[in-house]
């Protein structure tokens, strides 16, 4: 079977972002909440390697697919994910010289890739980035909902994961189109979900619990109580995103399936911040200037 491409997906177009990072001063960038703030940054760590996965992932498929507008699409999938990469990769930096080393946590999933995943199948590491695909493009639309619920985040943090989000939900399905499209095997896909979501919440966990040990910091009730409240409250991320990440094991379900185009404008006009898309100042500039 051969999954329609989507005509819904919004155009895919890298936007050259850099947050501010150095204004953060502490590592409990989360309200203060050591257990939230080390779950982000364990989630920051692993981005530059995973993301890079991803990209390499598709890579192996590219010249493959027949359609023009996908590999317009998976362009435009690689410069995101490549600009993603950095951000955080500058982000996971000042987070080390504030005390939770991601750089490290960075390193050690770069060294599993290699050992671990680099000598699987093509199917298995491009279904493996399909299934992260999902999981990011859902816990986008939960951010993007309520974005309220990262108010207290440090600033820059902020930015960086609303930017982020978009461009997830802008590029959710050219991995799983590409999938699609070359091997034809949704089952595939739904079981290496399973795989992906243990993997994806063990490594989080696992790094979550390294980054406090390394800083000998014992999170205190108070961080307990928050960071419950943040995954399972009212607009909890874990409670929130379950209906969609069940959703992935329908027959025929393709991630347009969830509608949310409506979030990257809503992003667009609230929260986009000309001050740090360099692309846009530079774009500008170059407009700008007298003809020679
Ligand atoms: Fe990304
Ligand atoms: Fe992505």
């Amino acid at each position: 079977m051969t999954a329609e491409i989507s005509m819904q997906n919004p155009e895919i177009k890298p936007r050259h972002m850099s947050m501010p990072f150095e204004n953060i001063d502490t590592p409990y960038f989360f309200n203060d909440n050591a257990l939230l703030s080390a779950f982000f940054s364990a989630l920051s760590s692993t981005f530059p390697a995973g993301e890079g996965e991803f990209i390499a992932s598709v890579r192996l498929y590219r010249d493959k697919v027949q359609s023009d507008k996908l590999k317009d699409e998976i362009r435009g999938f690689i410069g995101q994910e490549g600009h993603h990469s950095r951000q955080h990769q500058r982000a996971n930096e000042i987070l080390r010289d504030l005390g939770f080393d991601a750089v490290k946590l960075d390193k050690d999933l770069e060294g599993y890739i290699k050992r671990h995943v680099e000598n699987r199948s093509d199917k298995f590491r491009l279904a493996m980035t399909v299934c992260m695909e999902h999981l990011t493009a859902i816990l986008a639309e939960h951010l993007l909902t309520y974005p309220e619920t990262l108010e207290s985040l440090a600033e820059p943090v902020q930015d960086l994961l609303y930017w982020h989000a978009v461009e997830e939900i802008e590029h959710k399905s050219v991995a799983f189109d590409t999938f699609m499209s070359i091997e034809g095997d949704q089952k595939y896909l739904r079981w290496c979900q399973v795989y992906a979501t243990l993997f994806f919440f063990h490594r989080i966990g696992w790094y979550t619990i390294k980054l406090l040990w390394w800083q000998k910091k014992m999170p205190s009730w108070k961080d307990f109580k928050g960071f419950w409240r943040f995954m399972t409250g009212k607009k909890g991320m874990f409670t929130g995103v379950q209906k969609n990440y069940f959703d992935w094991f329908k027959v025929g379900f393709h991630p347009w399936d969830h509608d949310n185009a409506d979030l990257i404008e809503r992003w667009k006009t609230e929260f986009y911040r000309e001050d740090q898309d360099i692309g846009a100042q530079k774009a500008k500039a170059k407009a700008e200037a007298p003809a020679a």
